[in-house]
């Protein structure tokens, strides 16, 4: 993954640097570094781990520099140390990489018989030597990295500065996005335009293949013919100012407390409340009605949105859906219905798994829709229908609000198909609308529990494993409950269909081992209280997430019960997702863990 950015000013860029480096930091915090052009030299400073550390060195060492590139990295080849942290440099050349080169190795034994001499392990030092080799021939910097590119294979975002020349920013853009920005007499680059935002409100995207060129007084683009190409310049309102944390310890906290307001914006973009019928912002290329299977496709939290959504879309839409993780689904070859349709979630619309899978669909014929909270992202782009979510910036690693806002849109989308398809009635459509709007109200009301569940975290705090289980829906949030706790307090836990505790986890069960069963007071619920039962009987304990009907026919003595409020079973999972987000953050509150930047992870996944 990684962040870069790079300024061409006319005056000190250090601090503007790093400053667009931490509106990054959601790519990948394992290191940092800028370099910057001094007279002549190109000097570096870089630092492992946070921003802050590199913003300390340059404190301690300023640059003054008036060109520069700069780099957040999420370390994908050698460790995240200070030897490895971008920019990489020569005398001659500075650069930062986003992403993969996959022919590293081939080109690293090439360029070392030729007498290069690599410092560190990544695989970008690679496309270093190669620029510097031709840079040293004498061949000028948009000769040498026109002669480099031809030569990289795999998924790169690439910016270039060089000693012999203050007028000259060069990038490169083959898979990670990449996003130019116009100033007065200044010229920006960054691996997006949120980056960019303080900066300027005037953006051109890169297309896959294109390369740059950029001077104080503009840019010439190349596609990846060498021909020059002219890519659209917008005016993109990027907040300058950082989203703060308002009084909120972390960012997850404080978007987990927005969801009552974000869910309700996305929901009235995708209903007419006073109707109570579903009215989408777009019309749809297809017809439910044709349409034989449904692929939903994404990674991660986004994932298990789409598994939620796959229940929704079967049930309510009568439609066969197949869920799929984004990395299996290309390369697993499946075969695939010429016009059929393949739903894609991400929330940043840069996932690379998700976007190449999206690329094989549109290959193969199916009609892609993609739900992304990011308008302005590839993913988003690229799809031929694009259903927003409205859960603005997201900058907790761990997504909560994005999640819930994903499963609004694929609730209302489940409704329209079950309506175009003939399965769902007016009234149905107009109680299960009416239903959605319930939710901000229903989902206020989940976040009262937090001080108990504040309570409960102390004791899961001391597990070394957590165990989740539910049915239905109940099932993939389960598996989400599960996620969010690993990824954030560094506790082992697992999800799994609370019919399948029988077939294996029932052998972990014991008295260290909570167990948080999901289970709303719905059709399922009684075979949920005989799981329960099996898991009391060897002295498990059970946190039981449900209503109050649920708790009063639970017939176990659980050791903690969360009681949500009544509600229609249907979409509880929008519902039960607050609690289980909340016992995920107050853990890790209690494990003392970095919540908003957990350890290894980013938020934003651009390589493969
Ligand atoms: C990373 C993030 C997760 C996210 C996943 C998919 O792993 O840490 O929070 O769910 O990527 O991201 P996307 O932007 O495609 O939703």
């Amino acid at each position: 993954m990684c962040g870069i950015v790079g300024i061409l000013g006319r005056g000190p860029v250090a601090e503007q640097l790093v400053d667009s480096l931490r509106r990054l930091e959601y790519r990948g915090y394992d290191s940092a570094g800028i370099a910057t052009l001094e007279g002549a030299c190109l000097a570096r400073r870089r630092a492992e781990g946070k921003l802050r550390n590199l913003a300390g060195r340059l404190q301690a060492e300023p640059l003054i520099g008036q060109v520069g590139i700069g780099h957040t990295r999420w370390a994908t080849h050698g460790r995240p140390t200070e030897n490895n942290a971008h920019p990489h440099a020569t005398e001659r050349v500075a650069v930062v990489h986003n992403g993969i080169i996959e022919n590293f190795r081939e080109l690293r034994e090439k360029l070392k018989k030729n007498g290069a001499v690599f410092e560190t392990e990544t695989d970008t030092e690679a496309v270093l030597h190669l620029v510097d080799g031709y840079l040293a021939a004498g061949i000028d910097p948009v000769e040498a990295v026109r002669a480099t590119l031809s030569q990289l294979r795999g998924a790169f975002a690439l910016g270039f500065i060089f000693a012999a020349d203050d007028d000259i920013l060069i990038c490169a853009r083959n898979g990670p996005p990449l996003a130019i920005g116009y100033g007065d007499g200044e010229m920006y680059l960054g691996s997006d335009a949120i980056a960019l935002g303080p900066l300027t409100d005037t953006i051109s995207y890169l297309e896959d293949g294109d390369w740059a060129v950029l001077t104080h007084d503009g840019a010439t683009v190349y596609d990846h013919h060498n021909a020059v190409v002219q890519r659209e310049v917008v005016k993109q309102s990027a907040s300058a100012s950082l989203v703060d944390k308002a009084n909120y310890r972390h960012f997850m906290a404080k978007e987990i407390h927005e969801q009552p307001e974000v869910v309700g914006h996305t929901l009235a973009r995708y209903v007419d409340m006073a109707t109570e019928r579903v009215s989408l912002p777009v019309d749809l290329p297809f017809d439910f009605r044709e349409i034989k299977r449904v692929s939903i496709i994404a990674c991660g939290t986004a994932n298990y949105a789409g598994y939620i959504g796959k229940y929704w879309l079967e049930r309510l839409g009568r439609l066969a859906v197949e869920i799929d993780i984004a990395s299996e689904f290309r390369y697993r070859e499946a075969p695939l219905g010429k016009g059929d349709l393949a739903i894609f979630i991400s929330q940043s619309g840069e996932t690379a798994d998700t976007l190449a899978a999206l690329r094989y669909a549109k290959q193969h014929g199916l009609h892609t829709l993609s739900i992304v909270n990011v308008t302005t992202s590839t993913i988003a782009r690229e799809s031929e229908t694009m259903l927003q979510t409205l859960a603005g910036p997201e900058i907790g690693v761990a997504s909560t609000k994005a999640f819930t806002c994903q499963l609004m849109v694929l609730a209302t989308l489940a409704i329209a198909a079950g309506k175009v398809r003939g399965e769902l009635s007016e009234e149905d459509e107009a109680r299960l609308v009416h239903d959605l709007i319930e939710v901000p109200r229903l989902m206020s009301e989940a976040l009262a529990t937090e001080p108990q569940i504040d309570r409960l975290a102390r004791e899961i705090a001391k597990s070394r494993d957590v165990l989740y289980l539910g049915r239905g829906t109940s099932y993939p949030l389960a598996l989400e409950g599960a996620l969010k706790l690993k990824e954030i307090s560094y506790i082992h836990a697992e999800g799994y269909a609370a019919g399948e505790l029988k077939h294996g986890p029932i052998a972990l069960i014991d008295e260290n081992m909570p167990v948080v069963v999901i289970a709303p007071y719905d059709r399922v619920f009684e075979k949920t209280v005989s799981n329960m039962q099996e898991v009391a009987a060897r002295g498990g304990n059970i946190i039981l997430m449900t209503d109050a009907k649920g708790a009063a026919e639970a017939a176990v003595e659980p050791l903690e019960t969360i009681i949500m409020p009544d509600m229609a079973a249907t979409f509880a999972a929008l519902i039960y997702a607050v609690p289980v987000q909340l016992l995920a953050y107050h853990t890790a509150v209690v494990m003392g863990t970095d919540v908003d930047q957990p350890r290894n992870l980013a938020k934003s996944v651009t390589v493969e």
